[in-house]
C-alpha cells in the first residue's frame, strides 16, 4: 500500500497541520506494515504557477516535474494533506501542485452524462489548520469547502477532514485544538484488512 504525505504550511516548524499530518502517518505506518510513504513538501520545493508556458509544455523539466506530481498522485492508495487556511482559502503551493493533478483524461472526464472523476479509490485525510472558527458550513470557509469539491470532482469520495481551529485565539486554544484534532485522528485499520 502507497501513501502519499503532502505538507504546505509555510510556518516551519510551528505549524499545526505539519504536527497532525505527522501524527496521521504514524498512525498509518503502525497499522499497515510494509506501508511505502512518499513525503513532499510544498513549501520547501514548491510547483511553479501554472502559467501560459507550463500549460502549452514548453518547458522540459517543468513537464516532467507535472508528470511525475501526477503519476505519484495516481500510484497512490492513501493521501494524507496539511492545508492550513491562507486568506480563507489554501496555500498557493498546494493550488498549484492541486493544478498538476486536475488533468482532463487523467484524473477526470466529461461524459454524455457529465463530469467523471478517474480517481477513484483512493483514500484521503486532510489536516485543516484555521486561525478562526469556521465550523463545518461557514459561507468563508474556501479551503475545506473548495478540497472536498476538487478532490471529490476527481473521484476521491473518501475524504476525512482532522481539523484544529480557533488556533490563533490564544495558546490555550491551539494547544487544546491540536489536542483535539489529534483525538480525532481514525485507526485506519478497515484499510489494513
Ligand atoms: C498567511 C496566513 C494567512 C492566514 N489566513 C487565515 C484566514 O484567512 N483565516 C483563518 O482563520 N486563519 C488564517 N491564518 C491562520 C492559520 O490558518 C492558522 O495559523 C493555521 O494553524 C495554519 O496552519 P499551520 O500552523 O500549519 O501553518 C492564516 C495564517 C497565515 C500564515
Amino acid at each position: 500500500m502507497k501513501l502519499l504525505h503532502i505538507d504546505s504550511a509555510a510556518t516551519g516548524a510551528g505549524s499545526v497541520t505539519r504536527e497532525l499530518t505527522a501524527a496521521i502517518v504514524a498512525r498509518w505506518q503502525d497499522a499497515v506494515p510494509g506501508l511505502s510513504v512518499t513525503y513532499r513538501d510544498l513549501d520547501a520545493e514548491p510547483l511553479p504557477h501554472l502559467t501560459g508556458p507550463v500549460l502549452a509544455k514548453t518547458d522540459v523539466a517543468i513537464t516532467e516535474a507535472g508528470e511525475q506530481t501526477l503519476q505519484q498522485f495516481l500510484d497512490s492508495d492513501v493521501i494524507v494533506i496539511g492545508a492550513p487556511m491562507y486568506n480563507f482559502s489554501v496555500p498557493s503551493t498546494l493550488k498549484a501542485w492541486i493544478d498538476r493533478v486536475a488533468i482532463a483524461g487523467r484524473t477526470f472526464r466529461y461524459t454524455e452524462n457529465g463530469p467523471e472523476g478517474l480517481a477513484k479509490g483512493k483514500r484521503m485525510v486532510i489536516a485543516s489548520g484555521r486561525g478562526g472558527i469556521y465550523g463545518d458550513n461557514s459561507p468563508a470557509d474556501f479551503q475545506e469547502a473548495y478540497l472536498r469539491q476538487v478532490f471529490g470532482f476527481l473521484g476521491v469520495s473518501d475524504i476525512e477532514f482532522i481539523r484544529a481551529e480557533g488556533v490563533a485565539y490564544s495558546p490555550q486554544h491551539r494547544t487544546d485544538a491540536l489536542e483535539g484534532a489529534k483525538a480525532a485522528i481514525q485507526a485506519p485499520l478497515r484499510e489494513a484488512a
